[in-house]
Parts: structure tokens; sequence; C-alpha cells
């Protein structure tokens, strides 16, 4: 149901619905979409990132908000917390209780060690419970690792480290059978084959699903499975700075209770960073799809310790967040609406790209139309195109919205916009963040033994742009795999004298390189509180 100032455009929309059905909008080439995104993806505006002037990597531009909360005082003094009294001792510490977390957990869990979660929100509070479209795996006849390879690395700008990328892709079909071993209900046609369909830049159908809930599909699975182990779980407690020992390895955690505020310290033979994505820093002042939770803060306690980063600079602006109405603004738009058959169509009823790019290039896309072209639609607090979904039911029949994309359908009739009669209004949403801590194949990061990461805590398995569906799957390959490994580690460990001699020493370093800053981080929740002037 929209007001009077879309009916013209919507009517335009209208009328070419039958030409834009019939029409294969032409793929971009090679040269156009360098162009497009040097001119319209926000990762290349340069007055938007910072030089980094301390830690691993100084000289590095960085977006101006992540090098803020890099480049802040932490939390505590070493004074503050008393590390002779150890409050939780463990063989594997998980900071994060979202997909890539419980996935390392259980793994961890599986190969005996004794393992804890720690978590800020509640475990699924995270990224994975929000995910909708779904995860790959090449496990057709007419697919191989191989082909996923390639669609990914050309996807991420051939940048993407080549092993880990490997790991990916060769994991994916053992990752669809463990999740459904546990319990997932994938999509499957009556014959009880798996349904797959196309995302951005696939160049076959490997994207299973659980309608446009896959997440939270994934996420319910994995969270029985912690409970049901047993696995402990320490909620609403955030890791606010890492512990070495004294040999300068990953040995615990300053946790934080986020109700007492009274601070905790946990032992641990092995660390795994797993604490999620970014889009709650609001990069250049985007909305996002990403949870409350989302804050950077994996990177924060890695950095200090000397983890390096990877790729920090590159974050994924996803090309459908909806633009209207105002209540649901940034919330995610599923890839899945356009796999399905909806075009993205201009206020004049033009079909004005191919709705399959590449994420990075579908959004500079939307943003040139919007603001370059003068073919935005102005929804009141923005401009927008249209996502034409009345398409779908036009190809796929009646019902299939419905069967396929039932929260779209009811997120947006929420708002009295029937998705099967009328088209939606999107632009594009801060949803991913491409770069963080740089690991080795075994999940642990290339300068800080002991120190694992799994999840969007890590940069490089992707490259410099994400295709939809791979980021479930790393979640799900990396995290098993991080869990392994540090379960496999913790063995040979013997933890040395605990130390926060760190603290100091960045801080000496924030004062050296005379940054000036009142910003303490991690940053833990965003502050949406209104600012009042004078
Ligand atoms: O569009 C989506 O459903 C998002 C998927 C992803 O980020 O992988």
């Amino acid at each position: 149901m929209y007001s009077e100032r879309f009916q013209a455009s919507l009517a335009a929309v209208e009328a070419a619905r039958e030409k834009n059905l019939a029409l294969e909008p032409a793929r971009m080439t090679a040269q156009q979409k360098e162009d497009l995104l040097a001119e319209f993806h926000p990762d290349y505006k340069k007055g938007e990132f910072r030089e980094l002037k301390i830690g691993p990597n100084k000289g590095e531009m960085v977006p101006t908000e992540l090098a803020e909360t890099l480049q802040a005082h932490s939390r505590i003094k070493a004074s503050d917390v008393d590390l002779n009294k150890i409050d939780y001792d463990v063989d594997v510490l998980v900071i994060g209780g979202g997909g890539a977390g419980t996935s390392a957990a259980i793994e961890a869990h599986e190969a005996g060690a004794n393992v804890m979660i720690v978590t800020k929100l509640r475990m699924g509070d995270a990224n994975t419970m929000m995910a909708e479209g779904g995860i790959q795996a090449a496990d057709k006849e007419n697919d191989s690792p191989a082909i996923h390879f390639v669609d990914a690395f050309g996807g991420g700008h051939f940048a993407a480290k080549k092993e880990l990328l490997a790991k990916l892709v060769c994991d994916a079909p053992e990752a669809i059978q463990w999740l459904s071993n546990l319990g997932v209900e994938f999509d499957k046609d009556e014959d009880g084959r798996m349904v797959t369909t196309h995302g951005g830049g696939t160049s076959r159908k490997r994207m299973h699903a659980a309608k446009d809930y896959s997440g939270a599909e994934i996420m319910r699975t994995l969270r029985d499975e912690v409970l049901n182990r047993g696995i402990n779980v320490v909620d609403f407690t955030s890791a606010i700075e890492l512990i070495l020992d004294e040999n300068g390895n990953a040995a615990g955690a300053v946790l934080l209770n986020m109700e007492t505020k009274e601070l905790l310290v946990a032992r641990a033979k092995t660390v795994i960073i797993a604490t999620g994505g970014a889009g709650r820093m609001h990069y250049q002042g985007f909305p996002t799809s990403n949870h409350y939770g989302a804050t950077a803060d994996g990177l924060v306690l890695g950095y200090r310790v000397g983890a390096k980063l990877l790729y920090a600079e590159t974050l994924q602006y996803h090309p459908t967040g909806a633009a209207y109405p105002e209540q649901i603004f940034g919330a995610l738009v599923t890839e899945k609406v356009r796999s399905l058959g909806a075009k993205l169509i201009n206020a004049k009823g033009e079909a004005f790209m191919h709705p399959l790019e590449t994420r990075d290039v579908s959004a500079a896309s939307i943003i040139r139309e919007c603001n370059a072209r003068g073919n935005g639609v102005d929804t009141g607090s923005g401009l927008a195109v249209w996502l034409d979904t009345p398409m779908i039911e036009a190809i796929g029949g009646e019902g299939t919205i419905e069967k396929r994309i039932p929260a779209m359908m009811r997120m947006f009739g929420k708002y009295g916009i029937d998705i099967r009669k009328e088209p939606i209004l999107i632009y594009p949403t801060l949803h991913y963040q491409n770069g963080g801590l740089d690991i080795n194949v075994n999940g642990e990061t290339t300068n800080v033994k002991n120190l694992f990461v799994a999840g969007e805590a890590v940069g490089g398995i992707h490259g410099r742009n994400r295709l939809m569906g791979n980021s479930l799957l790393d979640i799900i390959v990396f995290g098993r795999n991080a869990g392994q490994n540090a379960a496999a580690t913790a063995k040979d460990v013997t933890v040395g004298a605990l130390t926060l001699d760190h603290v100091a020493k960045f801080e000496a370093e924030i004062a050296e390189s005379g940054i000036e800053t009142d910003v303490v981080s991690p940053k833990l929740l965003p502050d949406y509180t209104r600012k009042v002037n004078g």
C-alpha cells in the first residue's frame, strides 16, 4: 500500500512489467564494472578512510570509524584485574555465540576439549540468525568445488587467500551433510533432493536454503546441539581484552559481566575469536542489515595483541536493503528475491541492470542510478529503486512467494505491502565485513600463537567481495576447523604466567603517535541515544 507520492512511478513499473520480464539485461564487461566501482562503490571513497598510525597494520587505510575504534583506549588498565584469581579455566575459550562460535565449540567438545562459549548477548544473537538466502555448496552433478572456487575467486576480485578459499569450497558439501545430520531442515523436492538456486555471481545453482530464514534454521540447530552437549555458555558477558602468557601466546580473556560490570578472568590454552561483523559501526552513515551486537569487537581484541588484519578496508553493502517503509530501513531483502526472478527497476520503469551481478557491482549500480542518473524514487527519507517482486509469481506461478520467501512476504505485509502484487523499494545497506583478522588454513592467526579466528571476524577467505551464501558456509567450515585445531593444539599447551602488559604498551603507542582520542573499545554495543547540542 503506497501513498500518492509513489503512484506515478509505480504505474510506470506496472506498465513495463511484461516488457521487463521478457528482457535479459546485459551483463557488464570487466572494464565497465571496474569503472562503476571506482566511481560509485563506498569502498572507493577516499575521504571516508583513515591511515592507521599504530599496530600491525600501521600505514594502511581503513574506514574512519574502524580506525577510531582500533586506535582507542582499552576499557581497563592491567591493575584493574587480578590475574591470580581465575574465574574460568578451560582448554578452549570461544568468544562469540553465533554460527562460527557454536560450530567451533561443538567440534572442540567432540575432540574432548573442555570448552566454554562467552557471548555478550545470548547464544544465537548474531548475524547468523538473521541470514536469509542460503548456503552455497557444490554438491550437484553439474557442479564441483573447482567451479565454486572460480566463481568465488572472480567475485572477490582474485584477492582471496587461495588456500582458505580452497578449503571453503572443498569442505562445503560435507558442511551441508553435517548440518543436515544435526537437524537442519533444508528445502527439498518431492524426491528428497535439496533445492538449489543461483546467487549473484554463481555459474551453477548451489544455494541451499531453508526458505528465506536459512540462518535462523541453522542457528536453531547449532544452539540445540551446544545445549544438548552441555557445553558451558556464559552469556551477557563480553570479552574486553585478550590475555597473553609470558611467551606472548594467547591465554584467555578478561570478561565483563554486562549487567553487574564485574570483571572476570578466563584462562585458556587456546582462544577462538568468533565475534562476527561490524554493521553496527554504520560506516559512512549506512543503515545495516546486521545484528545489534555487530561492532567489530574481535578485530579490536586481536589488533591490540598484535594480530594482523587483512582487507579491513573492504566492506560489503548488500544491494537490497529495505528503503521503505522507514520502520524496516536497512533490513535485509534477501538476494533470493532476485534469484527467483525479481528485477531491479528504476523510477521510470526501466530494468537498468542484470539482477544477479556480484554484490559490489549491484550496489554501485543502484547508487549510480539514484545519485548520478536521477532515476531514483524519492521515498521522503532518501532515494531508492524498485525490486519488482510480482515478477516472481509471474515466472514461478502463484504461491511461489509464500512458499520460497515467506519471511519477506511477512516483513512487508506488516506495513500493508503485499509483495506478490506490489514491488518494493530498496537501497544498499551495510551487510558484511569482507576483511578481518589474518589466519592460516588451520584457523590460527598468522602472528599470535594459540589465537584462532572463525566467521566474519576473519579476513581473506572471500577476497574483496563475498558471494551470497558463502558466509553461512564459512562460519560452518571455518568454525568447525577452528574448533578442531584449537582443541588439538590445546593438548600440547602449557599456559605460562598470565599478563596484560600489552594494554600499557598499546596505550604508550597511542601517546607516542600523537593520537588524541577519548574513544574506548571494544565498542560492544551501538549507541543510538540522540545527541542534543547546546
Ligand atoms: O541476500 C541474502 O540472503 C544474504 C546472504 C548472504 O549474505 O550470504
